[in-house]
């Protein structure tokens, strides 16, 4: 995730348990593009032992193949294409989720890029740009070009981040593709996570912005997976993870107010899923000082009281997801 995923975020997950395999923010590739240094670095430093894939976007084929060929002498597990990213500066530059209106100009990348990794390659898709129909069309086309991995975010890029997922739709990919498919969206807790895998019949799950919010999702998801009791942290484990957040995002040169609003932006995948009525985030949202922020964590968090931080919806057991 852009922003998000670097080398410290990945080994503040790996403390929790941490995914299986982790994916590089996004290299934006054009002609005179170079891969950018701080997403080279969170390869060169990731310490979790886990494997990375490194995404590209793009649409210019000579330079998604020479910077594949690049990215491939490194030690990443596989290239991946991003074709999801709904941001309009994106989209309307025919990249990211804007190439899904071009289905002959992905046929053409994917056999490049197939042609020009040696090692695994692996696509990021949405099901369609406007509507969910455009699918059935993108389907035989990831088909043709012996991909190794399917990641599917089950949204339209025109319904950018908003309910429903189509599920459906990636039990309709897992069903026609050869290669293992994965499923994307909307997973916040470790039945919902079952849930998915089962409707789906996805080999695996990515999964965003649900470890932002509880990093302790991935072993929740294995626990479930074994048949055990899923456990939870208690408010305190989650002002101790927000302690561990902002060490691992600070940064000594950054003036306190610009860290602050840094950490802001994680509250705001993790204050969704603390206390009903929305004041844990009001407040947070206007803290300007480190002092004043962690205070704001204490009241809230400070308690030995499970704190489950999923959707309200889902606690209720009425997930309009399913
Ligand atoms: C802040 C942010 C940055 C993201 N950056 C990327 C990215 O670089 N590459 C990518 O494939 N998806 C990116 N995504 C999309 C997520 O990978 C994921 O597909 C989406 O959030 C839905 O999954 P989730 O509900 O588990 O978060 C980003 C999402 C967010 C919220």
């Amino acid at each position: 995730m852009q922003d998000v995923t670097d080398a410290a975020f990945w080994k503040l997950m790996h403390r929790y348990g941490g995914a299986d395999v982790y994916w590089t923010e996004y290299f934006r590739v054009h002609a005179v593009s170079r891969p950018e240094k701080w997403i080279l670095e969170s390869i060169e430093q990731n310490s979790t032992g886990k494997p990375v894939i490194a995404q590209m976007i793009g649409n210019d084929i000579p330079s998604l193949v020479r910077t594949a060929k690049e990215l491939q002498q490194l030690p990443v597990a596989a290239i991946d294409l991003n074709l999801g990213c709904p941001a309009p500066i994106v989209y309307k530059k025919c990249a990211g989720g804007g190439l899904l209106r071009e289905p002959q100009r992905i046929d053409s990348i994917l056999g490049a890029l197939r042609d020009a990794v040696s090692i695994k390659f692996t696509v990021k898709t949405r099901v369609g740009f406007n509507s969910v129909e455009e699918f059935d069309m993108l389907l035989p086309i990831f088909a043709k070009h012996l991909i190794d991995l399917l990641t599917v975010h089950a949204r339209t890029v025109a319904q950018m981040y908003r309910l429903p997922v189509h599920y459906d739709l990636i039990r309709h990919a897992s069903e026609a593709m050869k290669c293992p498919v994965c499923a994307n969206g909307h997973v916040y807790s470790a039945d919902q996570a079952l849930e998915v895998l089962n409707q789906t019949k996805a080999r695996g799950l990515m999964i965003g912005r649900g470890v932002i919010r509880s990093p302790w999702l991935f072993d929740q998801i294995r626990q479930r997976l074994r048949g055990e009791a899923v456990t939870y942290p208690r408010g305190r484990d989650v002002v101790e993870y927000v302690h561990a957040l902002w060490e691992s995002q600070a940064s000594f040169d950054a003036p306190e107010k610009i860290q602050v609003e840094r950490m802001k932006k994680f509250m705001n995948y993790l204050g969704e899923g603390v206390g009903l009525d929305g004041s844990f985030l009001h407040q947070i949202r206007r803290a300007e000082t480190k002092e004043k922020f962690f205070n704001i964590c204490q009241e809230f968090l400070d308690h030995d009281e499970q704190a489950r931080l999923e959707p309200q919806i889902l606690i209720a057991g009425k997930s309009s997801q399913m």
